[in-house]
């Protein structure tokens, strides 16, 4: 973990969840209510990983077994999904499709080995407008079987809270917004800190580990004060580092940049990552060189590939996907409430899954073939569009071809396109959605069976 060069006071200490076993990556993990200082001098109750904002980094290493004892301290049921991660079904975290939800009280121990190196994270996957956006939403750090060598591996997830300047909850979830872009927070946080400001020694080799954990927005990030690489979207490392210029991240999305830290004075105005709206630029996380002597500048590392199954594209079948708008349909479910549903995956929205009423899947897909998805979003707002247990290439946006890159998740803009192929190696029943958390709430959700 990196605390070399931090200002004090501006970062977090992130708790430590690791257990001395002898194991070596062994974790005990619980969500709880808990009350935090999110905007400075007020008090705000959340719901936290370990009671603590931001939740425990858990650290794992590729090629090697993880176990999390994970325990229910919440007084309603939950699971916890390890985003991105290709790992078995049963470790997935999803209600009723890989696991029982686990009940207030209950634990449930979660082992798997991740084959794929690099920035995840770990959310539940139940009642998820409000456990993720009341705070359960941590980093899960895949270190690289050899460690790549940077002078700094800073982890920042990045979340804009729903609170007041008094740091009072407004509502998580509006209809209007919902139907729409999804109801964006106003306290926006790095760490759980606003705009926090971090050190490091002039010369370090930095690696950035950027995770929009966020319910809601997508940041269109850029960095000021320095030139920064691409090395990784969404966990996995690119295969040609380019300059990063900006960069839209949806929710669940993941970016690593690397750069050298430059020298700063207090009129360069220093380093600063910044979201854009529109042509304004808001702070997210600033970075000042620390008085200590200048190292001698060396190189950024490259990061090795993830061993992702290459799809053979000549012999995919191709599967169309149409994200769709619908009017407010507000059906009765089976318990007598209302549901809004705005959201459509070839003209179907998500109906809702419990014990013994499983929908059927949005696709069935054969053991070892090679699919093309061909996303379409006929729809004026972005969905990152997010599938469990496998790791997409994309090789075309909006009809052009690009450089391809592997990632867990597509954003498409406005009426965006996207083809993105893999390889179905990993038998079971995974989850397909959108990662605006309320999109996928009212609809825009399903899953693919891979047997
Ligand atoms: Cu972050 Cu269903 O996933
Ligand atoms: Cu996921
Ligand atoms: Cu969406």
């Amino acid at each position: 973990m990196s605390t070399f060069g931090v200002a004090a006071a501006a970062m977090p200490r992130w708790s430590l969840a690791q257990v001395d076993s002898g194991i070596m990556y062994h974790y005990r993990l619980t969500a709880e209510p808990a009350e935090t200082e999110l905007v400075p001098g007020f008090q705000s109750s959340v719901l936290a990983f370990n009671g603590d904002i931001p939740a425990p980094v858990i650290r794992a290493k590729q090629g090697q077994p993880v176990r999390i004892e994970f325990t229910n301290k919440l007084d309603e049921p939950t699971t916890i999904h390890w985003h991105g991660l290709r790992i078995p079904i049963a470790m997935d975290g999803v209600p009723f499709l890989s696991q029982k939800p686990i009940m207030p009280g209950e634990t449930f121990v979660y082992e798997f080995t991740p084959p794929d190196a690099g920035t995840f994270w770990y959310h539940p996957h139940m009642n998820s407008v409000v456990q993720l956006g009341k705070g359960l939403v941590g980093a899960l750090i895949v270190e690289e079987a050899i460690k790549p060598d940077f002078d700094i591996d800073e982890v920042l997830i990045l979340k804009h809270w729903h609170l007041d300047k008094q740091g009072q909850w407004k509502a998580l979830t509006r209809p209007r917004y919902a139907a729409r872009m999804g109801t964006p927070g106003e306290w926006g946080t790095a760490n759980g800190i606003n705009n926090p400001t971090l050190s490091y020694r002039a010369g370090s080799r930095v690696r950035l580990r950027l995770a929009n954990v966020d319910n809601t927005m997508t940041y269109n990030l850029r960095l000021k004060g320095v030139s920064a690489q691409v090395i990784a979207i969404d966990g996995n490392p690119v295969s040609v580092p380019f300059i990063f210029e900006q960069h839209k991240i949806g929710p669940g999305m993941r970016l690593d940049l690397g750069f050298i830290m430059p020298e700063t004075t207090p009129d360069s105005g220093g380093v600063v990552l910044e979201y854009l709206r529109g042509k304004f630029g808001f702070p997210l996380v600033s970075f000042i060189a620390s008085s200590a002597p200048l190292l001698k500048t060396r190189s950024i590392p490259r990061l090795a590939m993830n061993p992702v199954p290459v799809p053979d594209l000549q012999a995919a079948e191709t599967i169309p996907f149409a994200f769709e708008w619908e009017g407010a349909i507000s059906p009765v479910g089976k318990d007598g409430k209302t549901h809004d549903t705005f959201w459509l995956i070839n003209r179907r929205p998500w109906q809702g899954m419990g014990p013994g009423s499983i929908p059927e899947p949005v696709a069935d897909l054969k053991l070892g073939k090679s699919y093309i998805f061909d996303l379409k979003n006929n729809t004026q707002y972005h969905h990152p569009i997010h599938l469990h247990g496998h790791t997409f290439l994309v090789f075309e946006m909006d009809g052009k071809a690009v450089t391809p890159f592997y990632t867990d998740t597509v954003l498409l803009g406005k009426n965006g396109r996207a083809k993105a192929a893999f390889v179905a190696d990993n038998p079971g029943s995974w989850m397909y959605h959108c990662h605006v958390i309320e999109h996928m709430k009212t609809g825009l959700m399903g899953y693919v069976r891979v047997s």
